[in-house]
């Protein structure tokens, strides 16, 4: 079984960042099953590279989707984003120091990371597109009831 299941429930309402967020998922799965079955190290290294290198690629085109919907979260979103690449730039550094091994507590924080930001930040961006602007500002929210 994977490691990392898709489901309706990680969907964020958005088609672009679903099918983005899949591509990471499968690629995430990937390595957490190359590292499982004790690939080769020239393997690990190319699909660690290939899940830096997406991860980048989908950071870049979900921050151009929150720009062009003035999303208010934005500078927070894009703070998240930076962090991230930093500390999986740290674990490349240390997966080449540790003769190209990958250990549990990456792939355990990668799990957590993308399962949780998917789930509850980028979750927020698609409510404030599918939704509309009061979703996310609520001194701007209508009364309800
Ligand atoms: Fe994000």
């Amino acid at each position: 079984m994977a490691a990392l299941e898709w489901s309706d429930a990680l969907s964020v309402g958005i088609p672009q960042s679903d099918d983005e967020h899949k591509k990471l998922v499968e690629i995430f799965n990937e390595l957490d099953e190359a590292a499982r079955t004790g690939k080769g190290t020239r393997i690990m290294s190319d699909v660690l590279a290939r899940l830096i290198d997406y991860t980048v690629e989908h950071f870049e085109s979900e921050e151009k989707l929150m720009q062009e919907a003035d999303f208010p979260a934005l500078e927070l979103h894009i703070k998240q984003h930076r962090q991230l690449v930093k500390k999986v730039g740290r674990f490349r550094q240390q997966f080449h120091a540790n003769g190209r091994r990958i250990t549990k507590e990456m792939l355990e924080f990668l799990n957590y990371w993308l399962t949780n930001h998917i789930l509850v930040d980028d979750m927020a961006f698609g409510k404030f597109v599918t939704e509309g602007s009061s979703a996310t500002a609520p001194a701007e929210a209508e009364p309800v009831g």
